[in-house]
């Protein structure tokens, strides 16, 4: 949004607000104008809905409120008016929208003590001749070769005629064809229309519209999605090092550790992997006596689709306290959080393993020299 338009609305707004009846001498809490501005086209349902029933701004769950509509400009009160406005607690609808509607809308919320208001702004624009959905378009990625999906922008509105009982129904549109539900690789999915196996030939643009009956009138609403498809995308990855097991090493000595992960994909892969212990992430500062190194992406092999990611755990001194731990490497990524750990136990000592391999070399020796002692014993050769 341009910010210069929203201060500009500002100022507007409070201009025109000291009509608002009676919210001077309340002193109510100015929450300003909503972030989120409503577009319309003429002949579409609009729902403008405050945001002031919120914890975040009084316990409405105990504290009891009414909420009240102003038009901004003349200050008037809004009431219903069927066939063309329709108010229900915190939200205004407008059954029938008309390029006169488009402006700001102010709800006061007061409870026994107090009192918020905040602004709404609703903006009607033409449809834009030859062209099919609405002038604004919301955008969203496709990723390529994956089966991926599109999100309709009006879960909000879906909500809402959910919680008043009335049902709606939900239709895509790609331009002007209807798409029909479970054909040409669509299926529809609540809110969603899923797409098996994008291709590049899916970018477009797609309009979904809900349709219901609300105040009498029969309405819709719908919002228009451009859609992009990208080339790159990284599916779960899979920690192929460490593997859950047991490691021997050496007190006093320093160890290292790599975690090594498979990202299939296309692309740059999107994963971030971590070492962590009991007490959490381990950090990259080599001034600690464990740390992990940044992670590094290693060169292509070029034979299977993905990439390969490593990072090691270090520990430049093992101490006692290092052992009988589990250390967790686990990858983020937006499809999962795979890990896979590994713990320590101290090895045999070198002391031990020296004397072991001595023995052990004597042994050989004597046995060696037996055989061959009796071997030629018995051929007579002694
Ligand atoms: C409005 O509220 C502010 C802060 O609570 C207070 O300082 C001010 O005096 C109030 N004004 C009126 C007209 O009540
Ligand atoms: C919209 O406003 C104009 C001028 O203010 C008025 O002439 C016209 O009748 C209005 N249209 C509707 C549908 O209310
Ligand atoms: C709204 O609430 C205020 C304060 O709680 C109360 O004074 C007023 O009468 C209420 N108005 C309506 C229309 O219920
Ligand atoms: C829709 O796509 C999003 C993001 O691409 C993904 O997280 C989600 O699981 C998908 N949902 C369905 C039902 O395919
Ligand atoms: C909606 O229906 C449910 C049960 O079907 C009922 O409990 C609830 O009161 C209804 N809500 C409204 C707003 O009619
Ligand atoms: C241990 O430290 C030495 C000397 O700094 C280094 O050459 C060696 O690679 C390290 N070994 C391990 C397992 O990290
Ligand atoms: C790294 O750790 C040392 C010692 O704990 C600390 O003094 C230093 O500020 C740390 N460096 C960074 C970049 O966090
Ligand atoms: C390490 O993790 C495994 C698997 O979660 C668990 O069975 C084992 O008890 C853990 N060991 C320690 C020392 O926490």
């Amino acid at each position: 949004m341009d910010l210069s338009l929203v201060l500009v609305s500002f100022v507007f707004f409070f201009r025109l607000c000291g009509k608002c009846r009676g919210s001077e001498e309340e002193n109510c809490t100015d929450h300003k104008l909503q972030f989120e501005w409503v577009f319309s086209v003429p002949g579409d349902v609009a729902m403008l809905r405050s945001t002031l029933v919120s914890s975040d701004v009084f316990d409405f769950k105990t504290v009891p409120y009414n909420i009240t509509w102003y038009n901004s400009v003349s200050g008037q009160e809004i009431s219903s008016q069927a066939g063309h406005i329709l108010v229900h607690e915190d939200t205004l609808w407008f059954l029938k929208v008309t390029m006169n509607d488009s402006g700001d809308y102010v709800t006061i919320l007061r409870t026994p003590s107090h009192c918020y208001r905040q602004a709404c702004r609703l903006v009607v624009e033409e449809r834009l001749p030859g062209e099919c959905g609405m002038p604004r378009k919301a955008e969203q990625l496709l990723t390529k070769g994956v089966t991926d999906n599109l999100s309709c922008p009006l879960r909000n509105e879906m909500n809402k005629l959910n919680s008043y009982n009335i049902s709606s129904s939900i239709k895509w549109y790609r331009g002007c064809d209807p798409i029909e539900d479970g054909t040409g690789g669509y299926e529809y999915w609540g809110t969603r229309l899923k797409i098996i196996s994008v291709e590049l030939q899916h970018k477009g643009t797609y309009t979904c519209t809900l349709t219901f009956t609300l105040g009498g009138i029969k309405g819709s609403v719908s919002e228009s999605i451009k859609a992009e498809v990208k080339e790159s995308y990284s599916l779960v990855p899979q920690v192929h090092e460490p593997s859950n097991d047991v490691i021997k090493a050496q007190r006093g000595y320093n160890f290292s550790k790599r975690c090594l992960v498979f990202v299939p994909g296309v692309g740059k892969p999107s994963a971030y992997l971590y070492w962590l212990d009991k007490d959490g992430f381990i950090e990259t500062n080599t001034s600690h006596r464990v740390h992990m190194l940044e992670q590094r992406l290693l060169p292509q092999d070029g034979s299977s689709k993905g990439a390969w990611l490593e990072t090691w755990l270090i520990f430049s001194e093992l101490k006692e306290e290092d052992f009988y731990i589990n250390y967790t490497c686990r990858a983020y990524s937006d499809r999962g959080f795979p890990e896979a750990y590994f713990s320590l136990q101290p090895a045999d000592s070198n002391i031990i393993v020296v004397i072991g391999s001595v023995l052990g070399g004597v042994m050989v020796v004597l046995i060696i020299t037996f055989i061959v002692y009796y071997i030629s014993k018995i051929n007579g050769v002694l």
